[in-house]
C-alpha cells in the first residue's frame, strides 16, 4: 500500500501538470478528441455544480465567520476527470494542493444517512461491560481498543498551542497549523496566501508510534495531510505523503479500516460509508465474533451460566486462531471485493482476502511488521504449538513490561540453555526480548519529513540468535 501511494502520488504531479497545460491552453487538443474533451467539460461542469449546491452551508457558515478564501488569481485549479478531486498549483511551484470540495469551499459534515445492509451484529466493547467488566475495564487501555477514536483535545497528542502547532514543508510558503477553537480542532492549509482548514474528525493509531486523521465529507472518509510522530512529538507528512503537497484527498478505503475499526456500513468504493453505522476501535468482536446474539441471550437468559454464540480464539486449531489476528497482522491484502468486516473465528484467512504469494515471510505488510509471517519462521513456532496468545494477554495493554515477556520465554526456556547465561548470569532474564526479538527499523517503511526521512522501528517476532542485536545489547548495558 506503501508502495502505491508513492506511486500514485508521483503521478498525481503528473496529472497536475498535465492539467495546468489545458488550463493555460499550452495544449490543443485535435478535433478527434473534441467531441469526449467536451463530454469531459461538461461532466466536470455538472459535479462541480453539484459541490457547489452541497456545499452552499458551509459557504454561509464560512462567511459569518469570515474564513471563506476566494482563490487569487495567481494561483489555478482544476478538477479531475470524473469531478472527484481539485487540484490546485501555481504555475512557478511544484508545490500542489488537492482536496475533494471546491477551492474556497470547506468539506461537508458527515452525511446524516441510513445505512444500506444490516449490521450483523457488531456492538462495540461497551456492550460486553455489564457481564464482563473485568475484561472490559482493562481492555479499553488496549492499544486495539484506542486504534481509533473521535478526535477531541483530549485525545490528539499533538500541540495546538501558538509556535509548537505549526508543520512547515520545504516551501516557505507552504506550511500548516493546527487550529483549536472550544473543542474543535482543524488543520490549517497556508498555501501562498491562500487556505482553507479541514476538521479532525476521527483519530487513527493508538499513538505508542504516530496518530494520523481522518475527517468526513459527506459519506466520505479521507486522510489528512499532517500526522503526529509520538517519539519526537512532531507534526509530520502523513506515510507515502509528499513533502510541499498539501494533499485531503487520500480515501480511506475499506480496508484500511477492516484493520482498524470494528465495524462500518460500506457503501461503495473507494471510500463511501455510513458515517453513524461506524463502530470505532477494534473491539472484542473481531476475535470472539458479533455479539448481538450472544447478548440477547444472556440478557435473557441471566440463569444460564454457560455461554452460548461466541467464540473463543483458544479453542480453535492453531492455524485458525493465527487466522484471527491474521486479518490484521499479516501480508495479506485488501478484502476480496472491498468486502471487509466478513471474517468470522474459525473462518480460513484466504476465504476473505487476497494474499501476496511468496510474501508470507516479509518484513512488512502495510506498516506493521507482518507478526504472523515472522513468528512462523521461529524454531519456537515450528517446534511447539506456540500461538500469539503464548505472549499476548489481548485484555491487557502491557506494552513495555519486557520483564513479563520474558517471564513467558521462560515458560519453555531455561535461562541456563541460553549461550550468555555463564557471561551474564540473572542480568539474562529481566529482557530475553531486545536480543533475541530486536526492534528494527525497516527501509520499506518510509515517511517523508521536512527533516529527511522517519523509519518507524518496530519488533522482529522472527525469534532466533542474533549476533548484531546482542552486541547493541552488550554496548548498551555497558554504558
Ligand atoms: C448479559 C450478560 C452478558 C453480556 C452482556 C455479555 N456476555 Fe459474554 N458471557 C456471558 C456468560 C453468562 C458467559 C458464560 C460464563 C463465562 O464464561 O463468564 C459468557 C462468556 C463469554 C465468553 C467465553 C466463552 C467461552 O466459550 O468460554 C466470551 C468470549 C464472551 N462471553 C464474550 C462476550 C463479548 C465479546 C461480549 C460483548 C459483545 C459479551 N460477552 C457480553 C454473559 C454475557
Ligand atoms: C481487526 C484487526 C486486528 C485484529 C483481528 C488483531 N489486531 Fe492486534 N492490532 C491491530 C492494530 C490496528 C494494532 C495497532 C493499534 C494501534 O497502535 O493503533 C494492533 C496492535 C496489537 C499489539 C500491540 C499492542 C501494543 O500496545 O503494542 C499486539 C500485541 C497485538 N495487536 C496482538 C494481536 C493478537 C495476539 C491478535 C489475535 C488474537 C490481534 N492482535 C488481532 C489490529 C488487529
Ligand atoms: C492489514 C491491516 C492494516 C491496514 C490495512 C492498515 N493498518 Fe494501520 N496498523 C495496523 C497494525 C497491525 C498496526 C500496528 C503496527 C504494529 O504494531 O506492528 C498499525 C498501525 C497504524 C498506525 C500507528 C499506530 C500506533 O501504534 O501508533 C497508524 C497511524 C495507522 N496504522 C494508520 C493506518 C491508516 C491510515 C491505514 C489506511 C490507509 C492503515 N493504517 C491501514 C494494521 C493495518
Ligand atoms: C485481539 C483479540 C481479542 C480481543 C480484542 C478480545 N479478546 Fe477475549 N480472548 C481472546 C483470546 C485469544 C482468548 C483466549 C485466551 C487464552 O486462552 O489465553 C480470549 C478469551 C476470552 C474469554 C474467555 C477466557 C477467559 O479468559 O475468561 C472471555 C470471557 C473474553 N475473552 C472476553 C473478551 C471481552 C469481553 C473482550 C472485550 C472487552 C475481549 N475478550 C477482547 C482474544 C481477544
Ligand atoms: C511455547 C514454548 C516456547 C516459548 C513461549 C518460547 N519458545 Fe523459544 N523455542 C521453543 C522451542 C520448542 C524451540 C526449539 C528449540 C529446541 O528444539 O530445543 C525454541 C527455540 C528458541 C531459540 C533458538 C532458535 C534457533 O534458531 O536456534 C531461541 C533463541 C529462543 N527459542 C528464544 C525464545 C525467546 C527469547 C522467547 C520469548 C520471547 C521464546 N523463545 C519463547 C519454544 C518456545
Ligand atoms: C545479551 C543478549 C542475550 C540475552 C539478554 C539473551 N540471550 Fe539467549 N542467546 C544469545 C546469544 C548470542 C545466543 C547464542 C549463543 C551461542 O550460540 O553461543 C543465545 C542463545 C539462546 C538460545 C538457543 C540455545 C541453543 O543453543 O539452541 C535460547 C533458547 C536462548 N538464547 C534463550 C534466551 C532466553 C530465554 C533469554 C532470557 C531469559 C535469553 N536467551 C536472553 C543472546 C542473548
Ligand atoms: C514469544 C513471544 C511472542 C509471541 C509468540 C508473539 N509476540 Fe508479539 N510481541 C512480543 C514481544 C516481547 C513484543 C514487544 C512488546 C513490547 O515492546 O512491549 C511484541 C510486540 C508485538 C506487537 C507490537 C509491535 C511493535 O513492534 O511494537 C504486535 C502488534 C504483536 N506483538 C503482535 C503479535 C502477533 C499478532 C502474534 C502472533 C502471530 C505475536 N505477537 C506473537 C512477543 C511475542
Amino acid at each position: 500500500m506503501q508502495r502505491k501511494l508513492v506511486i500514485a502520488l508521483p503521478v498525481l504531479v503528473v496529472v497536475l501538470i498535465g492539467a495546468f497545460q489545458i488550463f493555460s491552453g499550452e495544449k490543443r487538443p485535435d478535433d478527434a478528441n473534441m467531441a469526449s474533451l467536451r463530454q469531459q467539460a461538461a461532466r466536470r461542469r455538472a459535479a462541480a455544480l453539484e459541490a457547489e449546491q452541497r456545499a452552499k452551508t458551509d459557504l454561509a457558515l464560512l462567511a459569518m465567520q469570515g474564513r471563506g478564501q476566494e482563490l487569487p488569481e495567481y494561483l489555478v485549479s482544476e478538477i479531475d476527470r470524473e469531478g472527484n478531486f481539485w487540484f490546485v498549483g501555481k504555475a512557478d511551484s511544484a508545490a500542489g494542493v488537492q482536496i475533494p470540495f471546491a477551492p474556497g469551499k470547506l468539506p461537508l459534515p458527515p452525511a446524516d444517512i441510513e445505512p444500506l445492509h444490516p449490521n450483523p451484529g457488531f456492538l462495540g466493547a461497551e456492550a460486553c461491560r455489564d457481564c464482563h467488566a473485568d475484561k472490559y475495564e482493562s481492555f479499553i487501555h488496549t492499544a486495539h481498543h484506542r486504534t481509533t477514536r473521535l478526535a477531541s483535545p483530549d485525545e490528539v497528542a499533538g500541540s495546538f498551542e501558538d509556535g509548537s502547532n505549526r508543520m512547515n514543508t520545504k516551501y516557505p510558503n507552504v506550511f500548516f497549523t493546527m487550529d483549536q477553537r472550544g473543542n474543535d480542532l482543524f488543520q490549517s492549509v497556508h498555501f501562498f496566501d491562500w487556505g482553507f482548514e479541514v476538521p479532525f474528525h476521527i483519530v487513527i493509531g493508538s499513538s505508542k508510534m504516530a496518530e494520523s486523521y481522518l475527517y468526513w465529507h459527506g459519506d466520505q472518509l479521507f486522510q489528512m495531510n499532517c500526522t503526529h510522530l509520538t517519539d519526537r512529538d512532531e507534526w509530520i507528512n502523513s506515510p507515502g505523503f509528499i513533502d510541499g503537497d498539501a494533499i485531503y484527498a487520500r480515501p480511506i478505503r475499506s480496508g484500511c479500516l477492516d484493520c482498524h475499526v470494528t465495524y462500518v456500513d460500506y457503501r461503495k468504493s473507494a471510500n463511501h460509508y455510513t458515517p453513524k453505522s461506524m463502530i470505532l476501535g477494534i473491539s472484542c468482536e473481531r476475535c470472539h465474533g458479533p455479539g448481538k446474539e450472544h447478548v440477547d441471550y444472556h440478557v435473557a437468559n441471566p440463569e444460564v451460566k454457560e455461554s452460548r454464540h461466541m467464540k473463543v480464539p483458544s479453542k480453535l486449531s492453531r492455524q485458525a486462531q493465527m487466522d484471527v489476528c491474521g486479518q490484521c497482522h499479516t501480508t495479506k491484502k485488501a478484502p476480496i471485493d472491498e468486502q471487509a468486516f466478513r471474517f468470522r473465528p474459525g473462518d480460513k484467512l484466504s476465504d476473505h482476502y487476497e494474499t501476496i504469494p511468496g510474501k508470507e515471510e516479509a518484513l512488512n505488510s502495510v506498516h506493521t511488521s507482518n507478526q504472523v509471517g515472522r513468528l512462523s519462521l521461529s524454531q519456537c513456532f515450528q517446534k511447539s504449538e506456540m500461538g500469539c496468545v503464548e505472549c499476548h494477554d489481548p485484555h491487557r495493554n502491557e506494552r513495555g513490561n519486557l520483564k513479563l515477556f520474558s517471564k513467558r520465554c521462560l515458560e519453555c526456556h531455561q535461562q541456563e540453555h541460553c549461550g550468555m547465561n555463564e557471561q551474564l548470569g540473572n542480568r539474562l532474564s529481566d529482557n530475553c526480548i531486545d536480543c533475541h526479538m530486536p526492534v528494527r527499523a525497516s527501509e520499506t517503511l518510509q515517511v517523508e519529513t521536512g527533516n529527511g526521512n522517519i523509519f518507524p522501528p518496530l519488533r522482529d517476532h522472527f525469534i532466533r540468535v542474533d549476533q548484531q542485536a546482542t552486541d547493541e545489547w552488550l554496548q548498551q548495558s555497558s554504558r
